[in-house]
């Protein structure tokens, strides 16, 4: 069977002159409404040009931010319809509402091959309401607009809401080209990946990425730990780390994890050197000291260039790599050179790098690199770690009803 972007040849012949409803994830950052990263955006374009091409009339639904279940300006999608205009080369109608006159009317006015966006799903309740009736009834609302569904919102497949899953259950539905790839490469970091196989954690908090290091101990070679969440590890292991982030409450899992670890035979490694900063984001005072020696007023906020270094050498001969998590707050230059080494090792992996999405594929993007130097940049930040904590996503497996 050939593929177009991942959709099937015989599935894109039969949506000529249908209505078909794409869930995307156009879930981007904004600064006022400036898109500081469309990484989403671009990855989500092949799936809706494909369906285009095939002569559907698109409905694209997504989500923005977490507004409280209904309109809220500031999580307009209103930017996001323009960029993804300008993306597809063609323009994209925009509905100001999500279910309501102006979707109705703007799906009723598609002709065969052109693109429509609804205004944000979580501008209505039923979208993320935890009552199945509730969900439901907005999810036929839905429904209503469309004869067929495609799945290809990756970064949203983890959660059951009305867009996600309910309309799945209501309409013929496909897995879209972009949720397609995406389970194809976290597939290939879970069953029988290339070794060695070494696993990158960064990011704030270890309570985020507790399922994730429980799973894939008993897979990975190693485990390099950086970021925010770093301190509850050299905590752990009896060091003080004066002012920085530390979940106290997590200290006892984190030394379950160093004992399982090394009845596993899988090496933790740890930073040696850290860059403190008197205070957050203070980049005057950043200064490098040893993670043995953090002054009791300081706080860390990156990761040292010895450890940049170490953590690269542990890259080099990997065959597999899963990174997810910055190694520190790299939006501000001081404290993003231990997110650069990181960066810069996964380009130079002989074998499957994958960077999970999130504030780590942003970072890859915003420090200059060139994607394509990895082998994949997920759109999906908590669902690819909900994948590898071995958990069923409710959006994946209602398609395989
Ligand atoms: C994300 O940003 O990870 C996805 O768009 C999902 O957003 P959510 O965490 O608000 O559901």
């Amino acid at each position: 069977m050939t593929a177009i972007n991942g959709l099937d040849e015989s599935f894109l012949q039969g949506v000529a002159g249908k209505r078909v409803l794409v869930r995307s994830d156009l879930n981007v950052p904004l600064d006022g409404a400036t898109i500081t990263d469309d990484g989403r955006i671009r990855a989500s374009v092949p799936t809706i040009e494909a369906l285009a091409a095939a002569g559907a009339r698109v409905v694209v639904a997504a989500h923005l931010g977490r507004p409280k279940g209904e309109p809220d300006p500031a999580y307009s999608l209103a930017p996001v319809a323009a960029r993804l205009g300008e993306l597809l080369g063609r323009r994209v109608a925009f509905a100001t509402d999500t279910v309501g006159t102006s979707a109705q009317e703007t799906v009723a006015g598609l002709a065969d091959g052109v693109v429509a966006l609804l205004e944000n799903v979580r501008f209505n309740a039923g979208e993320t309401s935890k009552d199945d009736a509730e969900r439901g009834a907005f999810a036929d609302q839905l429904a209503a607009l469309a004869d067929v569904f495609v799945s290809d919102g990756f970064g949203v497949v983890h959660r059951k809401q009305a867009s996600v899953y309910d309309v799945a259950q209501r309409l013929p539905h496909a897995m879209g080209g972009l949720v397609a790839a995406e389970i194809d490469v976290l597939r290939r970091l879970t069953v029988d990946p290339a070794r060695p196989y070494v696993v990158v954690l960064g990011g704030s908090k270890v309570s985020d990425k507790l399922g994730v290091i429980d799973n894939l101990l008993g897979k990975a070679d190693k485990l390099l730990i950086g970021g925010g969440m770093v301190f509850t590890f050299l905590k752990a292991d009896g060091l003080e780390v004066g002012q920085s982030l530390l979940e106290e409450d997590q200290l006892d899992t984190v030394r379950a994890y160093q004992a399982r670890a090394k009845e596993l035979g899988v090496e933790i490694v740890l930073p040696t050197d850290i860059v403190v900063a008197d205070s957050f984001g203070d980049e005057a005072s950043a200064r490098v000291v040893a993670a043995s020696a953090i002054p009791a007023g300081t706080l860390g906020l990156d990761i040292g260039p010895e450890s940049g270094k170490a953590f690269a050498a542990a890259l080099a001969d990997a065959r597999t790599v899963f990174w997810n998590g910055p190694m520190g707050v790299f939006e501000q230059p001081a404290f993003a050179d231990g997110t650069r080494a990181v960066a810069a090792a996964l380009t130079e992996v002989d074998g499957l790098s994958v960077v999970g999405g999130g504030d780590s594929a942003a970072a890859v993007r915003s420090l200059g690199f060139d994607e394509s130097a990895f082998g994949h940049i997920s759109t999906g930040g908590g669902a690819s770690l909900e994948y590898l904590e071995g958990k069923e996503l409710p959006g994946i497996t209602v398609l395989e009803d």
